[in-house]
């Protein structure tokens, strides 16, 4: 019999402001691995395919309900007008699940390393006989943690530190925050959760005593600490960006790439890397990178929002912005950035050039310290070059332009008007010359040199 998983609901508690950051930016707005916290946790319920996804937010956080409804586009929001612990938070979503019933997980939007897996086992360990389950870890240091109350093996109570006996701070057992219940059953007990406690919070956390209270059974899953860091302060935002830098340096390397110096190479959560890439030292991948096989990224060079084909190279110090699309065996050198711009199979730009809004066909040249000047100042505009042009040093393309294929053009040109197919291009001051000029020139100013002393 194939066993199905039931309805599942997400609560994502997000109203902290997180304060310890220092940030006009709601703390799961914070980015590590080039996605933001929020993202992560989104991102890691894929494996449980949640129905409905409520996600408990602070007033004035458009920012956040934006981001929540890029990863999951149905999500709905609540807002938590006052923090008042988490049993308050997640009470504030059950207005959004009143016709949902099956499973709730509650999560937390600042643990951004926990594992889809993790998710799965906490989602499957709710049934009939134990509708309530936490998810647990072993913490090297259990200070402010809410600690695991085990009694003849049975979860009996999740108690805070600061309302916790000297006995029982002594376990390591410790609660990430994370549950899952029955709909039914939380609603149910969350009612009941009162505020009497050294914070004078209603702890989500009492729903344990409650339950085992009307002999209910809990149960608690066990996860390696690594998943549940919580992000409260900048120095744990760099903490969980290096254990995320880590994962991508080991995945991309198992997956078939060369990486020169690991920890110089900054990945995003979503790089893509094809077989047989050579990544030089000091190269950094923002979000929405796709590279194909046997592609050579030289060092320093820092790629984002760019797909790239086939055997390309690209760099030393080569910059891709959002909307590069570099095609088959295409070369981008130093000191080259492409915006927005299409360049295709075989094309060159090797040295000091901007590529903006624009298309390169196949097998096409660009010299040295060629611009498309796209922007007029209110609106960008396209130049569409075609395929084996040859475009000058020091070229300005003056968009909108076209050039035709097979068309050259002159170096230092300034080329304002499209140029034919395989035409010659010429648009810049005609040179002079004068014999001898510059031997009369210098005997004159040695002359008058002299007569002033
Ligand atoms: C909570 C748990 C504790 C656990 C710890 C793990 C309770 C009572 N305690 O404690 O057992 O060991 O997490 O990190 O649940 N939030 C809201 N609204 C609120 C309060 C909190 O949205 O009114 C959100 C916070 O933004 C955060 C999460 O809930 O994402 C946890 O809140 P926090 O105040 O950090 O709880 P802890 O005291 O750390
Ligand atoms: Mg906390």
């Amino acid at each position: 019999m194939i066993r199905t998983m039931t309805n599942i609901a997400i609560v994502l508690l997000a109203a902290g402001q997180g304060t310890r950051m220092r940030s006009c930016l709601p703390k799961v707005m914070h980015k590590a691995g080039g996605r933001t916290l929020l993202g992560h946790v989104l991102a890691a319920t894929s494996l449980v395919s949640p129905t409905r996804t409520v996600v408990v937010n602070g007033p004035d956080m458009a920012d956040v309900e934006a981001e929540a409804r890029r990863w999951s586009p149905g999500a709905r929001f609540a807002i938590q007008e006052s923090r008042q612990g988490t049993g308050h938070a997640v009470s504030t979503a059950a207005p959004e699940l009143k016709d949902f019933t099956g499973t709730v997980l509650v999560l937390y939007g600042d643990v951004p390393l926990i594992a889809p897996e993790t998710i799965k086992a906490l989602a499957t360990s709710v049934t009939p006989r134990t509708p309530l389950a936490v998810l647990a870890f072993r913490a090297a240091d259990p200070t402010g943690y809410g600690r695991l109350i085990i009694k003849s093996g049975k979860l009996t109570a999740i108690r805070e530190e600061l309302d916790a006996t000297p006995e029982e701070r002594k376990t390591d057992l410790c609660n990430s925050g994370f549950i899952a219940a029955d709909s039914a059953l939380l609603w149910r007990l969350l009612a009941r959760i009162k505020n009497d406690n050294a914070k004078g919070e209603y702890y989500l956390t009492d729903l344990v005593e409650l339950a085992v209270k009307e002999n209910i059974a809990v149960a608690h899953t066990v996860c390696p600490e690594a998943e549940v860091h919580g992000v409260n302060t900048r120095a744990q935002l760099a903490a969980v960006e290096a254990i995320l830098q880590a994962r991508y340096r080991q995945q991309a390397m198992e997956c078939g790439a060369t990486l020169v110096a690991p920890e110089t190479v900054f990945f995003s959560a979503d790089t893509k890397l094809g077989s047989d890439v050579v990544v030089e030292p000091n190269v950094v991948f923002g979000p929405g990178v796709t590279v194909g096989d046997n592609v050579a990224i030289l060092a320093f060079s820092h790629v984002e929002g760019a797909t790239i084909a086939t055997g390309a190279r690209i760099g030393p110090f080569a910059r891709l912005r959002p909307g590069a699309e570099i095609g088959k065996e295409v070369h981008i050198g130093n000191f080259v950035e492409i915006k927005k711009a299409k360049i295709e199979e075989g094309a060159k730009a090797n040295h000091l050039a901007y590529i903006g809004d624009a298309r390169v066909g196949a097998k096409s040249n660009i010299g040295a310290g060629a611009i498309t000047c796209n922007y007029d100042g209110f609106e960008k505009h396209l130049t569409d070059i075609g395929d084996d042009v040859f475009v000058g040093s020091n070229t300005a393309l003056v968009a909108p332009v076209k050039v035709g294929d097979g068309a050259n053009i002159a170096a230092g040109s300034v080329i304002t008007r499209d140029v034919p197919a395989e035409a010659l291009a010429v648009a810049r001051g005609e040179q002079q010359l004068r014999e001898g000029w510059a031997t009369k020139y210098r005997a004159m100013k040695r002359k008058r040199m002299k007569r002033n002393k």
